[in-house]
Protein backbone atom coordinates (compact mmCIF):
# COMPACT_ATOMS: atom_id res chain seq x y z
CA UNK A 1 0.00 0.00 0.00
CA UNK A 2 1.24 3.57 -0.84
CA UNK A 3 0.66 5.63 2.16
CA UNK A 4 1.14 10.02 2.08
CA UNK A 5 4.54 11.26 3.02
CA UNK A 6 5.00 11.89 7.07
CA UNK A 7 3.95 15.25 7.62
CA UNK A 8 1.07 15.60 5.03
CA UNK A 9 -2.39 15.35 5.77
CA UNK A 10 -5.52 14.04 3.77
CA UNK A 11 -8.58 16.28 4.78
CA UNK A 12 -11.44 14.96 4.54
CA UNK A 13 -14.96 16.93 3.77
CA UNK A 14 -15.58 16.76 7.49
CA UNK A 15 -12.13 19.16 8.03
CA UNK A 16 -12.16 20.72 4.62
CA UNK A 17 -15.81 22.29 5.62
CA UNK A 18 -13.99 23.80 8.09
CA UNK A 19 -11.53 25.28 6.00
CA UNK A 20 -13.51 26.79 3.72
CA UNK A 21 -15.66 28.52 6.35
CA UNK A 22 -12.38 29.79 7.87
CA UNK A 23 -11.06 31.12 4.30
CA UNK A 24 -14.41 32.95 3.47
CA UNK A 25 -13.92 34.56 6.34
CA UNK A 26 -10.78 35.08 6.07
CA UNK A 27 -11.33 36.55 2.32
CA UNK A 28 -14.42 39.12 3.49
CA UNK A 29 -11.72 40.06 6.14
CA UNK A 30 -9.22 40.81 4.13
CA UNK A 31 -11.50 42.47 1.91
CA UNK A 32 -12.88 45.00 4.19
CA UNK A 33 -9.23 45.65 5.29
CA UNK A 34 -8.46 46.58 1.70
CA UNK A 35 -5.93 43.29 0.82
CA UNK A 36 -6.22 41.63 -2.67
CA UNK A 37 -5.76 38.26 -2.95
CA UNK A 38 -2.33 36.95 -4.43
CA UNK A 39 -2.22 33.40 -5.70
CA UNK A 40 1.80 32.68 -7.20
CA UNK A 41 3.38 29.25 -7.73
CA UNK A 42 4.01 26.66 -5.15
CA UNK A 43 7.50 26.06 -6.86
CA UNK A 44 9.95 28.88 -7.22
CA UNK A 45 13.88 28.93 -8.46
CA UNK A 46 16.16 27.59 -4.95
CA UNK A 47 18.25 30.81 -5.75
CA UNK A 48 14.63 32.58 -4.51
CA UNK A 49 14.66 31.46 -1.02
CA UNK A 50 18.69 31.66 -0.61
CA UNK A 51 18.64 35.04 -1.11
CA UNK A 52 15.62 36.03 0.87
CA UNK A 53 14.82 33.36 3.68
CA UNK A 54 18.99 33.45 4.45
CA UNK A 55 21.51 30.77 3.41
CA UNK A 56 22.12 30.23 6.96
CA UNK A 57 18.39 29.90 8.54
CA UNK A 58 17.59 26.33 9.46
CA UNK A 59 14.69 26.83 6.59
CA UNK A 60 17.78 26.72 3.43
CA UNK A 61 19.57 25.07 5.43
CA UNK A 62 17.67 21.48 6.20
CA UNK A 63 14.14 22.03 5.84
CA UNK A 64 13.43 22.65 1.88
CA UNK A 65 12.69 20.11 -0.63
CA UNK A 66 14.41 21.13 -3.40
CA UNK A 67 15.21 19.30 -7.30
CA UNK A 68 16.85 19.49 -10.38
CA UNK A 69 14.34 19.96 -12.57
CA UNK A 70 14.85 18.16 -16.72
CA UNK A 71 17.06 21.03 -17.39
CA UNK A 72 19.34 21.11 -14.34
CA UNK A 73 17.25 24.13 -13.07
CA UNK A 74 17.59 23.58 -9.18
CA UNK A 75 13.70 24.50 -8.06
CA UNK A 76 12.40 24.69 -4.64
CA UNK A 77 8.67 24.24 -3.01
CA UNK A 78 8.20 27.20 -1.41
CA UNK A 79 8.87 26.96 2.10
CA UNK A 80 7.00 30.68 2.69
CA UNK A 81 5.42 33.09 0.36
CA UNK A 82 6.84 36.27 1.49
CA UNK A 83 9.58 35.93 -1.23
CA UNK A 84 7.07 34.87 -3.99
CA UNK A 85 5.02 37.96 -3.22
CA UNK A 86 7.90 39.76 -3.31
CA UNK A 87 9.49 38.46 -6.87
CA UNK A 88 6.23 38.75 -8.28
CA UNK A 89 5.84 42.25 -6.87
CA UNK A 90 9.36 43.29 -8.57
CA UNK A 91 8.67 41.08 -12.14
CA UNK A 92 5.38 42.95 -12.59
CA UNK A 93 7.14 46.42 -11.25
CA UNK A 94 3.66 47.08 -9.18
CA UNK A 95 5.33 49.97 -7.73
CA UNK A 96 4.38 51.91 -11.20
CA UNK A 97 0.86 50.87 -10.84
CA UNK A 98 0.61 52.08 -7.47
CA UNK A 99 3.10 53.47 -4.68
CA UNK A 100 1.67 50.76 -1.99
CA UNK A 101 0.43 47.29 -2.93
CA UNK A 102 -1.44 45.26 -0.29
CA UNK A 103 -2.28 42.10 -1.02
CA UNK A 104 -3.10 38.79 1.03
CA UNK A 105 -2.62 34.93 0.46
CA UNK A 106 -3.63 31.45 1.35
CA UNK A 107 -1.56 28.19 0.60
CA UNK A 108 0.21 25.67 1.02
CA UNK A 109 4.06 25.51 2.11
CA UNK A 110 6.74 22.96 2.85
CA UNK A 111 9.03 22.11 4.97
CA UNK A 112 11.24 19.36 6.02
CA UNK A 113 10.42 19.84 10.07
CA UNK A 114 10.26 16.73 12.46
CA UNK A 115 6.30 16.67 12.41
CA UNK A 116 4.60 16.94 15.35
CA UNK A 117 1.49 18.63 17.01
CA UNK A 118 0.52 21.62 15.01
CA UNK A 119 3.74 21.34 13.01
CA UNK A 120 3.83 19.73 9.38
CA UNK A 121 5.75 19.03 6.21
CA UNK A 122 3.10 20.35 4.42
CA UNK A 123 0.89 23.24 6.25
CA UNK A 124 -1.23 25.93 5.08
CA UNK A 125 -0.36 29.66 5.41
CA UNK A 126 -2.65 32.39 4.99
CA UNK A 127 -0.63 36.12 5.27
CA UNK A 128 -0.31 39.33 4.39
CA UNK A 129 2.05 41.75 2.78
CA UNK A 130 1.98 45.34 2.43
CA UNK A 131 5.13 46.96 0.23
CA UNK A 132 5.16 50.64 0.28
CA UNK A 133 5.33 52.22 3.31
CA UNK A 134 8.25 53.23 5.68
CA UNK A 135 5.26 54.41 8.00
CA UNK A 136 4.63 52.78 11.99
CA UNK A 137 1.25 52.91 11.31
CA UNK A 138 1.54 50.41 8.28
CA UNK A 139 3.27 47.93 11.03
CA UNK A 140 0.23 49.29 13.32
CA UNK A 141 -2.34 48.14 10.84
CA UNK A 142 -0.34 44.05 10.29
CA UNK A 143 0.04 44.08 13.67
CA UNK A 144 -3.80 44.91 14.20
CA UNK A 145 -4.52 42.34 11.38
CA UNK A 146 -2.80 39.32 12.88
CA UNK A 147 -4.63 39.95 16.21
CA UNK A 148 -7.87 40.59 15.02
CA UNK A 149 -8.20 37.86 13.22
CA UNK A 150 -7.83 35.39 16.04
CA UNK A 151 -10.02 37.62 17.72
CA UNK A 152 -12.80 37.03 14.74
CA UNK A 153 -12.49 32.96 15.17
CA UNK A 154 -12.74 33.11 18.98
CA UNK A 155 -9.37 32.23 19.51
CA UNK A 156 -8.33 33.09 23.36
CA UNK A 157 -5.63 33.23 25.40
CA UNK A 158 -3.41 34.98 23.14
CA UNK A 159 -0.81 37.35 23.80
CA UNK A 160 1.74 39.26 20.74
CA UNK A 161 5.70 39.32 21.85
CA UNK A 162 7.28 42.55 19.78
CA UNK A 163 10.55 43.35 19.17
CA UNK A 164 12.55 45.84 16.68
CA UNK A 165 15.41 44.57 15.37
CA UNK A 166 16.29 48.07 14.22
CA UNK A 167 18.32 48.63 10.92
CA UNK A 168 21.09 46.37 9.04
CA UNK A 169 24.07 48.30 9.98
CA UNK A 170 23.35 48.62 13.46
CA UNK A 171 22.65 45.06 13.89
CA UNK A 172 25.43 43.86 12.25
CA UNK A 173 27.17 45.62 15.35
CA UNK A 174 25.23 44.05 17.80
CA UNK A 175 25.46 40.58 16.23
CA UNK A 176 29.81 41.23 16.52
CA UNK A 177 29.04 41.80 20.36
CA UNK A 178 26.24 38.89 20.72
CA UNK A 179 28.70 37.08 19.47
CA UNK A 180 31.84 37.73 21.51
CA UNK A 181 30.29 38.05 25.18
CA UNK A 182 28.78 34.84 25.01
CA UNK A 183 31.65 32.70 22.88
CA UNK A 184 33.46 32.72 26.45
CA UNK A 185 30.66 30.56 27.70
CA UNK A 186 31.38 27.51 25.27
CA UNK A 187 31.45 24.94 27.84
CA UNK A 188 27.86 25.93 28.76
CA UNK A 189 26.29 26.09 25.14
CA UNK A 190 25.65 22.53 23.91
CA UNK A 191 27.15 22.06 20.23
CA UNK A 192 24.55 22.91 18.06
CA UNK A 193 23.70 25.85 20.00
CA UNK A 194 27.18 26.77 19.56
CA UNK A 195 27.20 26.46 16.16
CA UNK A 196 24.26 28.28 16.27
CA UNK A 197 26.10 31.22 17.85
CA UNK A 198 28.66 30.81 15.06
CA UNK A 199 26.67 31.60 12.01
CA UNK A 200 23.06 32.62 12.75
CA UNK A 201 24.08 34.12 16.00
CA UNK A 202 20.53 36.17 16.32
CA UNK A 203 18.78 32.79 16.82
CA UNK A 204 20.39 32.15 19.91
CA UNK A 205 18.20 34.98 21.40
CA UNK A 206 15.04 32.54 21.65
CA UNK A 207 16.99 29.47 22.35
CA UNK A 208 14.36 27.48 24.31
CA UNK A 209 17.09 25.73 26.31
CA UNK A 210 16.60 27.01 30.18
CA UNK A 211 20.83 27.25 30.73
CA UNK A 212 21.32 29.46 27.68
CA UNK A 213 18.61 31.54 28.43
CA UNK A 214 19.87 32.47 31.60
CA UNK A 215 23.02 33.00 30.43
CA UNK A 216 21.23 35.61 27.68
CA UNK A 217 19.59 36.98 30.49
CA UNK A 218 22.67 37.68 32.78
CA UNK A 219 25.38 38.07 29.75
CA UNK A 220 23.88 38.84 26.30
CA UNK A 221 23.67 42.57 25.23
CA UNK A 222 19.81 44.11 24.35
CA UNK A 223 19.55 44.94 21.25
CA UNK A 224 17.25 48.00 21.99
CA UNK A 225 20.39 49.50 23.36
CA UNK A 226 22.13 49.46 19.98
CA UNK A 227 19.36 50.81 17.57
CA UNK A 228 19.25 54.26 16.13
CA UNK A 229 17.13 57.84 17.82
CA UNK A 230 15.16 56.84 14.39
CA UNK A 231 14.64 53.12 15.02
CA UNK A 232 13.05 53.77 18.57
CA UNK A 233 10.91 56.53 17.18
CA UNK A 234 9.41 54.03 14.93
CA UNK A 235 9.13 51.49 17.22
CA UNK A 236 7.58 54.05 20.07
CA UNK A 237 5.12 55.44 17.42
CA UNK A 238 4.29 51.76 16.29
CA UNK A 239 3.25 50.66 20.55
CA UNK A 240 1.67 53.85 20.47
CA UNK A 241 -0.52 53.25 17.42
CA UNK A 242 -1.74 49.48 19.16
CA UNK A 243 -2.33 51.06 22.67
CA UNK A 244 -4.83 53.58 20.66
CA UNK A 245 -6.17 50.80 19.09
CA UNK A 246 -6.16 48.94 22.14
CA UNK A 247 -4.04 45.94 21.14
CA UNK A 248 -2.38 44.20 23.78
CA UNK A 249 1.23 43.39 23.27
CA UNK A 250 4.72 42.45 25.53
CA UNK A 251 7.91 44.23 23.89
CA UNK A 252 10.12 40.86 23.89
CA UNK A 253 13.45 41.84 23.79
CA UNK A 254 14.75 38.65 23.37
CA UNK A 255 12.28 38.30 20.23
CA UNK A 256 14.15 36.89 16.91
CA UNK A 257 12.62 35.77 13.48
CA UNK A 258 13.97 32.82 11.83
CA UNK A 259 14.20 34.38 8.32
CA UNK A 260 16.76 36.82 7.47
CA UNK A 261 14.66 39.44 5.76
CA UNK A 262 13.71 41.65 8.96
CA UNK A 263 14.66 44.77 10.10
CA UNK A 264 12.95 47.19 12.34
CA UNK A 265 9.12 45.99 13.83
CA UNK A 266 8.94 41.95 14.48
CA UNK A 267 6.23 40.44 16.46
CA UNK A 268 4.43 37.20 16.71
CA UNK A 269 1.12 35.98 18.09
CA UNK A 270 1.55 33.49 20.61
CA UNK A 271 -1.29 31.08 22.37
CA UNK A 272 -0.83 29.01 25.50
CA UNK A 273 -3.20 26.58 23.80
CA UNK A 274 -0.98 25.47 22.00
CA UNK A 275 2.01 23.84 23.90
CA UNK A 276 5.55 23.51 22.08
CA UNK A 277 4.70 24.99 18.86
CA UNK A 278 3.12 27.92 20.55
CA UNK A 279 3.66 30.77 17.61
CA UNK A 280 0.35 31.13 15.60
CA UNK A 281 1.92 33.74 13.57
CA UNK A 282 5.13 35.87 13.28
CA UNK A 283 6.34 38.70 10.89
CA UNK A 284 7.65 41.96 10.59
CA UNK A 285 9.60 45.21 8.60
CA UNK A 286 11.63 43.43 5.64
CA UNK A 287 12.35 47.26 4.07
CA UNK A 288 15.58 46.13 2.14
CA UNK A 289 13.98 42.48 0.79
CA UNK A 290 12.63 44.15 -2.40
CA UNK A 291 16.26 45.88 -3.13
CA UNK A 292 18.18 43.11 -2.50
CA UNK A 293 16.00 40.53 -4.79
CA UNK A 294 16.70 43.40 -7.52
CA UNK A 295 13.66 45.83 -7.17
CA UNK A 296 13.75 49.54 -6.39
CA UNK A 297 14.25 50.19 -3.03
CA UNK A 298 10.88 49.53 -1.14
CA UNK A 299 9.92 49.16 2.48
CA UNK A 300 7.40 46.38 3.37
CA UNK A 301 6.06 44.98 6.44
CA UNK A 302 3.66 41.71 6.40
CA UNK A 303 3.46 38.57 8.63
CA UNK A 304 2.20 34.82 7.84
CA UNK A 305 0.16 32.65 10.35
CA UNK A 306 -0.30 28.75 10.24
CA UNK A 307 -3.68 27.25 9.21
CA UNK A 308 -3.10 24.52 11.48
CA UNK A 309 -2.17 26.29 14.55
CA UNK A 310 -5.35 28.73 14.46
CA UNK A 311 -7.74 25.48 14.17
CA UNK A 312 -5.96 23.66 16.76
CA UNK A 313 -6.89 26.66 18.82
CA UNK A 314 -10.58 27.21 17.53
CA UNK A 315 -13.05 24.63 19.22
CA UNK A 316 -14.49 23.25 15.99
CA UNK A 317 -17.26 20.85 15.59
CA UNK A 318 -16.95 18.23 13.14
CA UNK A 319 -18.93 20.31 10.95
CA UNK A 320 -21.12 18.01 8.91
CA UNK A 321 -22.20 20.87 6.79
CA UNK A 322 -23.51 18.10 4.47
CA UNK A 323 -27.24 19.48 4.72
CA UNK A 324 -29.11 18.09 2.03
CA UNK A 325 -32.31 19.90 0.94
CA UNK A 326 -33.63 16.65 -1.33
CA UNK A 327 -32.64 13.28 -1.71
CA UNK A 328 -34.42 11.64 -4.76
CA UNK A 329 -34.76 7.77 -4.09
CA UNK A 330 -35.17 5.80 -6.91
CA UNK A 331 -34.98 1.86 -7.26
CA UNK A 332 -35.88 0.91 -11.10
CA UNK A 333 -33.37 1.32 -13.62
CA UNK A 334 -36.46 2.51 -16.25
CA UNK A 335 -36.36 5.62 -14.06
CA UNK A 336 -32.50 6.62 -13.89
CA UNK A 337 -32.70 9.10 -16.75
CA UNK A 338 -35.93 10.65 -15.63
CA UNK A 339 -34.52 10.93 -11.93
CA UNK A 340 -30.88 11.99 -13.09
CA UNK A 341 -32.94 14.63 -15.10
CA UNK A 342 -35.15 16.05 -12.13
CA UNK A 343 -32.17 16.10 -9.81
CA UNK A 344 -30.44 18.48 -12.47
CA UNK A 345 -33.34 20.44 -12.76
CA UNK A 346 -33.67 21.21 -8.86
CA UNK A 347 -30.01 21.84 -9.00
CA UNK A 348 -30.31 24.53 -11.65
CA UNK A 349 -33.40 25.88 -10.87
CA UNK A 350 -33.78 26.17 -6.94
CA UNK A 351 -29.60 25.83 -6.37
CA UNK A 352 -30.51 23.30 -3.58
CA UNK A 353 -28.41 20.04 -2.56
CA UNK A 354 -29.93 17.43 -4.46
CA UNK A 355 -28.24 13.79 -3.58
CA UNK A 356 -28.85 11.06 -6.20
CA UNK A 357 -27.85 7.39 -4.66
CA UNK A 358 -25.63 5.55 -7.87
CA UNK A 359 -25.45 2.89 -6.06
CA UNK A 360 -29.05 0.92 -6.83
CA UNK A 361 -30.19 0.37 -3.09
CA UNK A 362 -33.16 -0.90 -2.01
CA UNK A 363 -35.99 1.87 -1.43
CA UNK A 364 -35.29 1.17 2.60
CA UNK A 365 -31.21 1.69 2.71
CA UNK A 366 -31.82 5.08 0.53
CA UNK A 367 -34.18 6.03 3.20
CA UNK A 368 -31.74 4.85 5.44
CA UNK A 369 -29.30 6.79 3.83
CA UNK A 370 -31.40 9.91 3.21
CA UNK A 371 -31.75 10.32 7.19
CA UNK A 372 -27.97 10.16 7.66
CA UNK A 373 -27.74 12.59 5.71
CA UNK A 374 -30.24 15.04 7.24
CA UNK A 375 -32.48 15.47 4.14
CA UNK A 376 -35.41 17.76 4.67
CA UNK A 377 -37.34 16.20 1.80
CA UNK A 378 -36.91 12.68 0.12
CA UNK A 379 -38.47 12.43 -3.95
CA UNK A 380 -39.47 9.07 -4.56
CA UNK A 381 -39.92 7.89 -7.72
CA UNK A 382 -41.82 4.75 -8.50
CA UNK A 383 -43.21 3.74 -12.21
CA UNK A 384 -46.68 3.56 -10.75
CA UNK A 385 -46.86 7.22 -9.79
CA UNK A 386 -44.73 8.59 -12.87
CA UNK A 387 -47.27 6.85 -15.41
CA UNK A 388 -49.87 9.76 -13.52
CA UNK A 389 -46.90 11.68 -13.98
CA UNK A 390 -46.54 12.28 -10.14
CA UNK A 391 -44.06 11.69 -7.91
CA UNK A 392 -43.90 11.47 -4.05
CA UNK A 393 -42.55 14.23 -1.78
CA UNK A 394 -41.31 13.23 1.92
CA UNK A 395 -41.21 15.94 4.72
CA UNK A 396 -38.41 14.07 6.77
CA UNK A 397 -38.62 16.35 9.86
CA UNK A 398 -42.49 15.94 9.53
CA UNK A 399 -42.65 12.58 8.42
CA UNK A 400 -45.52 13.43 6.45
CA UNK A 401 -45.33 12.77 2.49
CA UNK A 402 -47.74 13.84 -0.62
CA UNK A 403 -48.15 13.23 -4.25
CA UNK A 404 -46.76 15.98 -6.77
CA UNK A 405 -47.22 16.66 -10.42
CA UNK A 406 -43.58 16.23 -11.79
CA UNK A 407 -44.49 19.46 -13.82
CA UNK A 408 -44.59 20.99 -10.48
CA UNK A 409 -42.14 19.79 -8.68
CA UNK A 410 -40.30 23.21 -8.92
CA UNK A 411 -42.99 25.55 -8.15
CA UNK A 412 -43.58 23.38 -5.03
CA UNK A 413 -40.14 23.67 -3.42
CA UNK A 414 -40.28 27.52 -4.59
CA UNK A 415 -42.97 27.99 -2.64
CA UNK A 416 -41.65 25.77 0.73
P1 LIG B 1 7.28 31.91 9.87
O1 LIG B 1 7.36 32.35 11.29
O2 LIG B 1 8.38 31.05 9.37
O3 LIG B 1 7.20 33.24 9.00
O4 LIG B 1 5.92 31.17 9.61
C1 LIG B 1 4.69 31.80 9.90
C2 LIG B 1 3.74 30.83 10.58
O5 LIG B 1 3.57 29.67 9.77
C3 LIG B 1 4.20 30.27 11.91
O6 LIG B 1 3.93 31.17 12.96
C4 LIG B 1 3.36 29.02 12.03
O7 LIG B 1 2.06 29.33 12.48
C5 LIG B 1 3.28 28.56 10.59
N1 LIG B 1 4.25 27.48 10.35
C6 LIG B 1 5.54 27.58 10.04
N2 LIG B 1 6.12 26.37 9.88
C7 LIG B 1 5.14 25.46 10.10
C8 LIG B 1 5.08 24.03 10.07
N3 LIG B 1 6.15 23.28 9.78
N4 LIG B 1 3.90 23.43 10.35
C9 LIG B 1 2.79 24.17 10.64
N5 LIG B 1 2.79 25.52 10.67
C10 LIG B 1 3.95 26.16 10.41
C11 LIG B 1 7.06 33.27 7.64
O8 LIG B 1 6.81 32.30 6.97
C12 LIG B 1 7.18 34.66 7.05
N6 LIG B 1 7.01 34.55 5.61
C13 LIG B 1 6.15 35.57 7.67
C14 LIG B 1 6.16 36.96 7.10
C15 LIG B 1 5.31 37.43 6.16
N7 LIG B 1 6.98 37.93 7.40
C16 LIG B 1 6.69 38.99 6.69
N8 LIG B 1 5.68 38.70 5.90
Amino acid sequence: MIKNIKGTKDLLPETTYNIQDIENHLNRFMHIHGYGEIRTPIFEPTELFIRSVGKNTDIVNKEMYTWEDQNGQSLTLRPEMTASVVRAYIQKKMWKIEPISKFYYIGPSFRRERPQKGRLRQFHQFGVEAIGSYNPEQDAEIISIAYNIYQMFGVNQLSIKINTLGSDDIRNKYIEELKKSLSKFKSILNESEYNRLQKNPLRILDSKNKDTQELIDKHAPNIFDYISIDDKKHFKKVLEILDAMEIPYTHDTNLVRGLDYYNRTVFEVISDALGGQDALCGGGRYDNLIAHLGGTDTPAMGFAAGMERLMLTMSLENNQNTQTDIYIINTEEALINESMRLADNIRKNLGLAVYIDSLRRSLKSQLRHANKMNATYTIIMDSKTIKDKTVIIKNMEENQQELIQIDNIISYFESE
